[in-house]
């Protein structure tokens, strides 16, 4: 199957689902022949932006750096998906300016609500003082004012959130409609 490409970007606090939302939909779009590639931002800052911090400038620069991989796979026929909090509004939409067919994916779920998940045990020592400039607790999440989906993930399931990425996806004509088998 031939895909236009696109950068599918999702934004939310840690803990929200990013990571979740991206695998199922990577999972989803292959299953239908289409070229994904996941830029997640543990793994990222594991190797290209290796050594940079959460300082408000080592963050643009890490998500500048996601955006640029994110279009060159997305204008070579790629979906590229994107999980970073990138909690910056400004440097999201210079991304989205500069990016093939950029997807704001919003992953909205209340803080208390990422907290209470603490898939990584950090919102604990977040609140305890030992990590600082965590976002949500004393550093900023700026909100997405325009996202094309938002999807809510402490209301819905999974499925949901990715069914309303698949379905964006079809009907911009990023990916063909699925083929119903009767
Ligand atoms: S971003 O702000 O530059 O977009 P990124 O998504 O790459 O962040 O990395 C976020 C992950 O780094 C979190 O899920 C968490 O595991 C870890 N982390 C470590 N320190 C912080 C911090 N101060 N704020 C947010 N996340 C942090």
């Amino acid at each position: 199957m031939d895909t236009l490409g696109a950068t599918v970007w999702t934004t939310g606090l840690s803990g929200s689902g990013k990571t979740t939302i991206a695998r199922e939909l990577a999972s989803r779009l292959r299953a239908r022949g289409a070229k994904v590639e996941i830029l997640d931002g543990d793994v990222v800052r594991t190797n290209l932006s290796k050594g940079l911090g959460f300082s408000k400038e080592d963050r643009d620069t890490n998500i500048r750096r996601i955006g640029f991989v994110a279009n060159l796979l997305s204008r070579n026929g790629v979906i590229a998906i994107t999980a970073a909090i990138s909690p910056y509004r400004a440097i999201r939409d210079e991304v989205r300016a500069t990016t093939e067919r950029f997807i704001e994916v919003f992953v909205d779920a209340p803080l208390h609500v990422c907290e209470s998940r603490d898939v990584k045990g950090m919102y604990a020592k977040a609140r305890a003082g030992e990590i600082k400039g965590f976002t949500g607790i004393d550093d900023p999440y700026e909100e997405p004012l325009h996202p094309e989906i938002v999807c809510y993930t402490a209301t819905e399931t999974i499925t949901e959130s990715a069914d309303k990425i698949v379905t964006y996806l079809e009907s911009h004509g990023h990916i063909p409609a699925a083929v119903a088998v009767s």
